[in-house]
């Protein structure tokens, strides 16, 4: 039977990182055959491109150049770990995933949504996550919290406030007309955050 394939979805600082892992560890409880992973990223290839993504100066790349890359790296991260996995019956738990390419590129940065969703359809033979868990909370106190981080911001820490703001708003308008996604008030606690997660899925 095909797994589950699930995504993590959120702005800087949410708490995604923090809840892979946790959801992990309960499903693997549950005898379930868990794979985590992260976007840009998750194989050699993908984690190679992460590299030129997430470092340099915000305006390091055009947001058309973000796209590409972005894409390139999810492409390489379905055809080759996420799809098998999902054959094999293996669920899949994915620190950020093809809305949050919506989000940031498009409704941050300008790019048509409909050009996104296409080269999604091209790139990664158009696989959506069978649910995608949105962690909000306000972008001031996410950027808060990574910036309490260890090591440097990476390249989408440092752009600019009302960036943040239209990405969060591009996250809330998806969630709005997509029964896949589930809102979770991230501004919680991490072990109310975490059984939030739990109930979600439990229903
Ligand atoms: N619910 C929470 N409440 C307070 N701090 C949190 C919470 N969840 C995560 N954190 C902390 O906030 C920082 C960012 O969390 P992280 O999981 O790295 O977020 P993300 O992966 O979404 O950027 C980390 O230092 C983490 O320990
Ligand atoms: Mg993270």
């Amino acid at each position: 039977m095909r797994g589950r394939f699930i995504s993590f979805e959120g702005g800087e600082g949410a708490g995604k990182s923090t809840q892979v892992v946790r959801l992990a560890a309960r499903l693997r409880a549950r005898g379930v055959d868990v794979v985590e992973s992260r976007e840009p990223g998750g194989t050699p290839g993908a984690e190679a491109i992460r590299a030129l993504f997430v470092t340099g100066s915000a305006d390091r790349w055009t947001a058309q150049t973000d796209a590409l890359l972005v894409t390139a790296a999810r492409a390489d991260h379905v055809a080759r770990l996420i799809a098998p996995a999902l054959a094999a019956g293996q669920w899949v738990l994915c620190d950020r995933y093809v809305h949050s390419t919506l989000a940031y590129q498009g409704h941050g940065k300008g790019l048509s949504l409909d050009m996104l969703t296409a080269m999604h359809r091209f790139a990664c033979a158009d696989l959506w996550p069978d649910r995608v868990l949105w962690l909000d909370l306000p972008v001031e106190a996410g950027l808060a919290r990574a910036a309490q981080r260890r090591g440097t911001p990476d390249r989408f820490e440092t752009h600019q406030l009302d960036f943040h703001q239209r990405v969060r708003a591009g996250f809330a308008a998806m969630a709005a007309e997509d029964a896949r996604f589930a809102r979770i008030d991230a501004t919680a606690d991490v072990d109310v955050v975490e059984a939030a997660i739990a109930a979600v899925l439990a229903a």
